[in-house]
């Protein structure tokens, strides 16, 4: 039986390398839906529709669990997907919870498309964390597609980059959450557009423990190959490779 992972494109790989990581002899599908990146622009209806289609396409497989490896389908899919699929549905969430219980005063910034921080579960999230005055929302929707070209550390990322962080007073905060499975792409360029004193938390290491916990390991000894689709179409693993070889090289 194998995990699949589904993304709206290439960001759900910055959580498989880490799923990779933890449990390297497992068997793994995963399904980017870049015919339609981004889904952080669309609304709700529209990527509930996308995601039902992906699912019911991997649900035709044996899977021993489903990763929704994408903030913003969580968002939007993950309570009725729950409810209408027989499988573990392990969904995204920011990282809020360490980021507000780090002993200070100071604020997170939570980074995430703009779906995702329109979205009622970010703020029952943090209502229920009471962090309402310590979390500032902000999108960084166009840093998707940038991730979707592999374009990690241009001079256009970089500027457009600049340009958002150009009001933001760094002194106020003290933490910064990657809240989309796009953004540890870029954690290089973070690192050298923002203070070092800004800690910088994505989901991605919690959310594979977590489905580790739900899962039985295979027990196998050796790896196998990811079997890979774009939209329903398989495709090679060579299409991919820039991506991990590039989060080898970052992380
Ligand atoms: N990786 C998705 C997320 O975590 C990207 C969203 C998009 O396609 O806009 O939110």
């Amino acid at each position: 039986m194998k995990i699949a992972f589904f993304d709206s494109g290439m960001g759900g790989l910055t959580v498989l390398h880490e799923a990779l990581r933890q449990m390297p002899y497992e068997e793994y599908i995963y399904f980017a839906d870049s015919d339609n990146a981004p889904y952080g622009t669309k609304s709700s209806a529209w990527i509930e529709a996308l995601v039902y289609q992906a699912v019911d396409f991997l649900n035709k497989h044996p899977l021993k669990a489903l990763v929704l490896a994408c903030n913003t389908a969580t968002s939007v899919a993950v309570k009725q997907l729950r409810r209408e699929y027989d499988i573990p549905i392990i969904g995204m969430e920011p990282a809020i919870k360490p980021a507000v219980e780090r002993p200070t005063t100071q604020k997170t910034l939570l980074c995430a498309t703009t779906k995702t921080l329109e979205e009622e579960k970010l703020q029952n999230l943090i209502l229920n964390l009471n962090a309402e005055s310590r979390v500032v929302r902000f999108s960084l929707q166009e840093l998707v597609m940038y991730a979707e070209h592999l374009e990690f550390e241009n001079s256009k990322v970089e500027a457009y980059l600049k340009a958002q962080f150009k009001e933001i007073d760094w002194s106020e905060f003290d933490s910064m959450v990657l809240g989309c499975t796009h953004f540890p792409y870029f954690k290089k360029l973070f690192k050298k557009l923002i203070p070092s004193h800004i800690h910088i938390l994505d989901g991605n290491e919690g959310t594979v423990r977590h489905l580790k916990s739900r899962i039985e390991l295979n027990g196998h000894k050796r790896k196998k190959p990811i079997e890979f689709f774009v939209s329903k179409k398989k495709v090679r693993a060579k299409r991919f490779q820039p991506y991990f070889d590039y989060l080898e090289e970052i992380l």
